[in-house]
């Protein structure tokens, strides 16, 4: 097992595979986009694959495959069925934007991807096209009654933006009425690539759950599970679950479980840190597995405490927040 310097157990790993996407969420992105990474400066399939066999012998067991969108990467489905061949894995999971996927989710099961998160940040077709700027809501929804006719279990994203769609929190929650889904809403963070912060506070975790309780007064607390990003609620009689996830209060890092490798092979030990170790730079140099061991584990001894003491380190750098999402991996 894996422990960082405060004693956190480290078992799950999130790989960002590619910086690219074909949406432009307002909360991710600019519009014009961002400069994408030049292809040789991506981690290599083979790179990541040694990465996470690595990591697996050391007690990460579960990864989650996130971008940019991971499906613009071509040979993704053989990728991920050679990561499941890998022993110590027990869980791969995808974050999505849902437009590449629609199609794929039969496969996905049966090679064994444990769930699916799809980003949705409205239920209506003009609002879901003014946030993230594409034209591709029924393909989304399409991807969305795939998972679920598949059984795949599926938890729905929500960025809740003020101003933006905040009409859209309620409809999202009736989604769980009728759908064994957990719907989930997420403070704002300021990583949206324009170097204009912008995480909501407006709409931090008190004020969606009030609005959700005016609505719903019988919903009620669920236990989490022990390093759950989100806290849990369940409203009676509805199939599915609602969450919020207080991203930018950051109330959950004293049970973070994380690590992150960005697309560039950037080891990151906490979100809102700027990379602490460039894994890619030392396999190329000709890393053995007992160097990249030796700076993971270094890396670990090293970590902060929150969110907060990372974004002071930075800031006491120079290096503001505001880098898009998308080379992050949420
Ligand atoms: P599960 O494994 O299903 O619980 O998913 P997850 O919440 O770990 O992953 P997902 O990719 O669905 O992320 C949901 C939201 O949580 C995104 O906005 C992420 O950026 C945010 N998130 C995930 N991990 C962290 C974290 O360590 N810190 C912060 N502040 N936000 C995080
Ligand atoms: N703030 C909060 N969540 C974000 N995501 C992307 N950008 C932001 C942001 N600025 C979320 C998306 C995606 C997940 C990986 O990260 O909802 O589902
Ligand atoms: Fe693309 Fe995801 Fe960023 Fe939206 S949040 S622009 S879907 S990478």
């Amino acid at each position: 097992m894996l422990y960082d310097n405060h004693g956190r157990p480290i078992n799950y790993l999130r790989l960002a595979v590619t910086d690219r996407c074909n949406l432009r969420c307002f909360y991710c992105m600019p519009a014009k986009g961002i400069d994408y990474l030049p292809r040789k400066e991506l981690l290599t399939y083979e790179e990541m694959e040694r990465t996470v066999r690595l990591m697996a012998g050391l007690g990460i067991n579960k990864v989650r495959i996130t971008g940019g969108e991971p499906f613009l990467r071509k040979g993704m489905m053989d990728f991920l069925e050679r990561l499941l061949q890998i022993d110590g894995l027990e869980k791969l999971n995808i974050t999505t934007n849902g437009t590449l996927t629609a199609g794929l989710v039969p496969k996905l099961k049966a090679i064994g991807i444990n769930s699916v998160n799809l980003s949705l940040d409205s239920l209506d077709a003009q609002r879901f096209f003014e946030i993230t700027r594409r034209d591709s809501f029924g393909t989304v929804m399409q991807t969305f009654h795939e998972l679920l006719d598949n059984d795949m279990p599926t938890k729905i994203n929500c960025v809740v933006m003020n101003g933006r769609n905040i009409g859209d929190i309620i409809p999202l929650v009736e989604l769980a009425k009728g759908h064994p889904v957990g719907v989930r809403f997420i403070e704002e963070m300021p990583f949206n690539g324009s170097g204009e912060n912008s995480g909501s506070t407006a709409w931090a975790y008190p004020q969606i759950l009030q609005h959700i309780q005016s609505y719903f007064p019988e919903i009620q607390k669920l236990e989490d599970g022990p390093s759950s990003t989100s806290f849990n609620y369940k409203i009676p009689g509805f199939k599915g679950t609602i969450g919020i996830i207080a991203a930018y209060s950051r109330l959950f890092c004293g049970t973070c479980n994380r690590i992150r490798l960005t697309p560039q092979g950037m080891l990151k030990t906490c979100l809102y840190d700027d990379g602490v170790f460039n894994l890619k730079n030392l396999i190329r140099e000709g890393g053995t597995d007992g160097h990249l061991k030796t700076a993971l584990l270094e890396a670990l001894g090293n970590r902060a405490k929150d969110g907060f003491e990372t974004e002071r380190k930075r800031n006491s750098f120079g290096l503001p927040l505001g880098e898009s999402m998308a080379t992050i991996g949420g």
